[in-house]
């Protein structure tokens, strides 16, 4: 006799890029509340304009404007399609006072008339794009003029021997669960340039590939430091991830002198003007 029982299993929802990544690699309330930490940790004061470079769908500057009253948010992105799903998808889930605090550019970050800010940010590697000294100099020396007095530049970047390899890197996220691959397709020692992918695979799907690619030099800790002292920045500071007793890292960051050999991190560092 056929079986006529009903799979339990429900049909996937259209399959969205954004919200994949989303759920991926951003963390938007926790790095709004650990931008401000850092503001108010080496200014001791409380920032009020947060400028989001290469902010693509802009959750960074939407969780900003949710943080305080006063708060102000500006994103950057040249490309409308990131910048459409953020003004669909993310938006109108804050309220019309908070929305009119949400000031979105179509803009190169290298663009003059970049609005000024108490704090600006680059964040998940964006800024490797510049693959010259000259470029990646130009966009820190556009930033330092763009920030208020006392303003402050953070950006996050990775390394470790890990990355210095191909290798591909899966976990599972989301709720309905999917796996999220970081592929690194390969690594020049000569350049440090690098060509990475993300591919997602939700259950019962083929994997989905390259759904993201960035061909990116990777800069390293002193390089960025010596260039951002370079354009003026009067105090570099390094912010390296603890670890657990299984030598995991532990999600809270500290400003350090020292780092620790580890086969892949992820750090951030605050440029103080
Ligand atoms: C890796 S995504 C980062 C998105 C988001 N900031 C995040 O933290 O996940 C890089 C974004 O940078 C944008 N982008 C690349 N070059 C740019 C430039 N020169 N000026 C402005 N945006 C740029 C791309 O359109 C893309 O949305």
């Amino acid at each position: 006799m056929r079986n006529n029982t009903k799979s339990n299993s429900k049909k996937l929802p259209e399959f969205d890029k954004y919200y994949h990544y989303g759920e991926s690699v951003q963390s938007p309330a926790e790095d709004a509340r650990f931008l401000e930490w850092i503001y108010l940790k080496g200014k001791g004061r409380k920032p009020s304009v947060f400028r989001e470079d290469f902010c693509g769908t802009f959750a960074n500057c939407c969780a900003w404007v949710q943080r305080d009253r006063k708060y102000v948010a500006h994103g950057l992105d040249l490309d409308p399609e990131p910048i459409e799903y953020g003004k669909k998808n993310y938006l109108p889930y804050l309220t019309a006072e908070q929305q009119s605090r949400v000031h979105i550019h179509e803009k190169n970050v290298l663009s003059r008339g970049a609005p000024k800010a108490d704090i600006i940010c680059a964040l998940n590697f964006s800024y490797n794009i510049f693959k010259k000294r000259q470029e990646l100099k130009k966009y820190f020396q556009a930033c330092f003029r763009s920030l208020n007095p006392n303003g402050v530049f953070v950006v996050d970047a990775f390394g470790g021997p890990r990355c210095h390899e191909a290798n591909e890197e899966v976990s599972e996220n989301g709720d309905p669960a999917f796996d999220y691959f970081w592929d690194q397709e390969s690594f020049d020692p000569l350049t440090h340039e690098g060509l990475f992918h993300i591919h997602f695979k939700r259950p019962g799907e083929k994997k989905r590939l390259n759904v993201f690619t960035y061909d990116w030099r990777v800069w390293t800790l002193p390089e960025l430091k010596d260039l951002l002292e370079e354009v003026g920045f009067k105090r570099v500071d390094f912010l390296w991830e603890g670890s657990t007793d299984e030598g995991e890292g532990d999600g809270n960051f500290q400003v350090v002198t020292k780092g620790e050999e580890c086969e892949a991190w992820v750090a951030y560092v605050a440029a103080f003007k």
